[in-house]
């Protein structure tokens, strides 16, 4: 039976060959998680073997290999690499077997090759492995029980390796704290040498060469925060190092190769001036750093909001005053990337949704070749590439939870040279997409999707598009721009017909960027084979995002909120149409207009409202704003009745079964139907409520609260991030009474 070494039944005996930070780690990490009963400490220095007795490392001390292996359950070998062989040579006499072999080395395939040398064939109780654990410091002086907790070890182990071989190892580790995953050897080599030897080798070459230099005393005397960052892994054994290089010599001549080109394309940069390529460089690692560390530590991309699991505790009562901005419109922000990437010359955008959606989007521009610098403080520069200049990306196009990127970005790659994958997290893998790939392969595109017509995307390359004229089944402002954008690149003409008005961003936007688009009635028309201008685009507050805040005002007694900047695109005011129609009072001032887009001030003070047959003509105008209106009707007198809504069901949620079963749960009578709901005014008490990860619903019961007899708790709002990242600041600051805690205890 295979020992187990589970603590209440730990293995009898461990043998540790090479006693440095590794071995003693490793010796120090079983005695102090009760793995074993007795470590033996090898070694060939009888210094080292007298200080591991000193520290209490080891238990007992042996110099012969083979004498110290006998009747062990397990051997660790944690040498220097390159005395593998001889080491496995000399221990061979003492294995029976029984006992289980595993290393340390930071190469597998040159331990795989002397496991060979010495057994002719690697035996089925080897199993390599390799602990992604360390520091600078070397010696069993360094070791720490706890140099393995919370860190990966990878075991390469072959077909060969015995079940109970790989267990009693993969067991181990895990029982002092590391993660353990299993690879192939030549994988492991390869993404080794890219993300642990080439650094090693960089900050040795780097330390060396400067000081050689004539005045390297000056040079390290004022060396600071990034020298001292980038070279602290010169300071590690050499001896180990020297071994490490040599053993995994192609794998580390083909990154040094990589790595080479990489340097003397941003020398070339330099040289040249070449402000483009060298923010284009420093902006992709930047982002890639930063998205790197986000995930390592399991958090989104605009880090607000980092869990799933984030709780939304509203208490009732208070009034909402003041005057605020909300978050740049979401809709825009998507298309000024967009129009930005693919125009010639900058594109510069002020007032951008830092909101994890629009960044999915500039994400995936970046992933397409293009610099893009910031956002910060809302600021977005573009270096427009022209309609041709997109490169294909790495790898698939990561759109999180965001149906506009995907179906926006579907009509642009539909067109490109190069085949594109676009993927997205778990919401908007269920939404429907056949509604953009129909239409695009009436025009000639080739786009699959999963069996039941859901992401992800497989858009092909290379295909010649021609215009359509297509009449549209549904009224979305999404399909419209899939097939506009896709008509950019068609040969001759691309119309769209509407069956409602939906918003125009996309028309007004591509006018501003110079490309003519006529709107005639419900039809808009492109002839493709243009170009865009780049231009400067200033991003209005979103509606979507103030509507909260006018339903929060309009339903609590005393409040008078001004919201600042609102676009109010006469496409986009179904919320001001309806709210008004149900008796709030909304006053527009300061109208403007600001790039194309119409904004203006919104003063909203408490006012009764009252239930009304929503107009149908409303709904697209409204369409976001469903969740937060639902509110409203809760809190006015009489009934509300919403139809030909059905696209509320295949929203980031089913909004309005989320809605309906929400609101029961506060005690008012809402009825679902296919396309709508019918809601009955009345008294919100508190409860739990499941957001099912849809930001807008998560933010409108949010808004509930301010007229709620007890506190409500909403779960999963973590995705409130998507279109405003402030939310809870800025509800807090007009007087909301708002907390948030992760699932397991409280936040901020
Ligand atoms: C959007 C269009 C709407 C809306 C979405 C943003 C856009 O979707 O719900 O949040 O930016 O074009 P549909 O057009 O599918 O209704």
């Amino acid at each position: 039976m295979a020992a187990s070494t589970h603590p209440a039944n730990p293995l009898d005996r461990v043998v540790v060959v090479g006693l440095g930070l590794i071995g003693g780690s490793f010796a120090l990490g079983l005695k102090a998680n009760g793995l074993c009963h007795e470590v033996v400490g090898c070694s060939r220095s009888t210094a080292t073997l007298e200080q591991g007795l000193a520290m209490g490392v080891i238990d007992r001390a042996e110099a012969d290999p083979a004498v110290a292996v006998q009747g062990a359950d397990l051997v660790l070998l944690a040498a220097p690499i390159g005395v593998t062989e001889t080491l496995l040579r000399a221990m061979a006499p003492g294995l029976d077997g029984a006992t289980v072999v595993t290393d340390a080395g930071s190469v597998k395939g040159n331990v795989v090759a002397a496991a060979r040398q010495v057994f002719g064939e690697v035996p089925p109780w080897f199993v390599p492995g390799h602990p992604i654990a360390g520091s600078e410091r070397s010696g069993v002086g360094a070791a720490r029980a706890d140099l393995y907790q919370r860190h990966k070890v990878i075991l390469t182990p072959l077909a060969q390796t015995a079940d109970f071989a790989l267990d009693r190892v993969a067991r181990t580790w895990q029982g002092m704290g590391a993660e353990v995953l299993t690879m192939e050897v030549a994988r492991h080599d390869a993404v080794l040498a890219a993300t642990s030897h080439l650094p090693h080798l960089l900050a040795f070459s780097l330390v060396d060469t400067l000081a050689k230099e004539d005045e390297n005393q000056e040079i390290f005397r004022y060396a600071a925060g990034g020298f001292r960052d980038f070279t602290r892994i010169a300071s590690s054994d050499p001896t180990m190092w020297h071994d490490i290089f040599i053993a995994n010599r192609q794998a580390i001549l083909d990154v040094i190769g990589h790595f080479q080109r990489g340097l003397t394309g941003f020398q070339q940069a330099v040289e040249q001036q070449d402000s483009e390529a060298i923010l284009g460089i420093m902006t992709r690692a930047k982002v890639a750093r930063d998205h790197f560390t986000k995930m390592l530590a399991k958090r989104a991309y605009s880090g607000t909001m980092t869990d799933n699991n984030m709780v939304f505790t509203a208490h009732p009562g208070g009034s909402v005053q003041g005057s605020i901005r909300v978050p740049g419109d979401k809709s825009v922000s998507h298309r000024a990337i967009m129009l930005g990437a693919l125009a010639e010359g900058q594109t510069e955008v002020f007032g951008f949704l830092e909101g994890e959606d629009s960044l999915a989007t500039l994400q995936a521009f970046r992933d397409l070749g293009v610099t893009i610098e910031g956002p910060n403080n809302g600021h977005v520069k573009i270096y427009g590439v022209g309609m041709q200049g997109l490169q294909p990306p790495h790898g698939p196009l990561y759109l999180g939870n965001s149906g506009t990127s995907m179906r926006l970005l579907a009509g642009l790659m539909a067109a490109q040279r190069f085949p594109v994958e676009l993927t997205g997290d778990e919401s908007l893998s269920r939404r429907p997409m056949q509604r953009i790939t129909r239409p695009l392969e009436q025009m000639g595109a080739s786009v699959e999707t999963s069996a039941d017509g859901t992401p992800p995307l497989k858009v092909a390359g290379g295909q010649t598009l021609t215009g359509i004229e297509y009449t549209m089944p549904m009224a979305s402002a999404q399909v419209k721009s899939c097939i506009l954008l896709a008509g950019l690149y068609a040969e001759g003409v691309t119309s769209v017909i509407e069956p409602a008005p939906t918003r125009d961003h996309t028309e007004r936007m591509l006018r501003g960027f110079g490309y003519p688009v006529t709107t005639e009635g419900n039809k808009i028309t492109l002839v493709g084979g243009g170009g865009l201008t780049a231009t400067t685009i200033d991003v209005p507050a979103d509606i979507s995002s103030a509507a909260f805040f006018m339903v929060a005002a309009s339903i609590t007694p005393g409040s008078d909120l001004t919201l600042e900047h609102v676009g109010i695109n006469p496409t986009r005011i179904g919320v001001i149409n309806i709210l008004r129609a149900m008796g709030a009072d909304l006053q527009i001032h300061n109208e403007r207009k600001v790039g194309g887009e119409p904004v203006a001030d919104i003063q909203v003070r408490h006012a009764p409202l009252k239930g009304i047959h929503i107009p149908q003509d409303q709904v697209p105008l409204a369409i976001d704003e469903f969740p937060v209106l639902f509110v409203a009707a809760a809190c006015a007198r009489g009934r509300t009745v919403l139809t030909g809504a059905e696209e509320l069901r295949v929203k980031e949620s089913d909004r309005i079964q989320v809605m309906a079963d929400g609101l029961q749960t506060l005690g008012i009578s809402a009825d679902p139907t296919p396309d709508g709901i019918s809601i009955e005014g009345g008294t919100l008490g508190g409860g739990r409520v499941d957001s099912h990860g849809d930001h807008r619903i998560a933010m409108a019961f949010a808004v509930a609260a301010l007229r709620a007899s007890g506190d409500i708790q909403i779960s999963n709002c973590a995705n409130v991030a998507t279109s405003f990242p402030n939310f809870v600041e800025l509800s807090r600051k007009v007087g909301m009474k708002l907390d948030l805690a992760e699932a397991g205890g409280p936040h901020e």
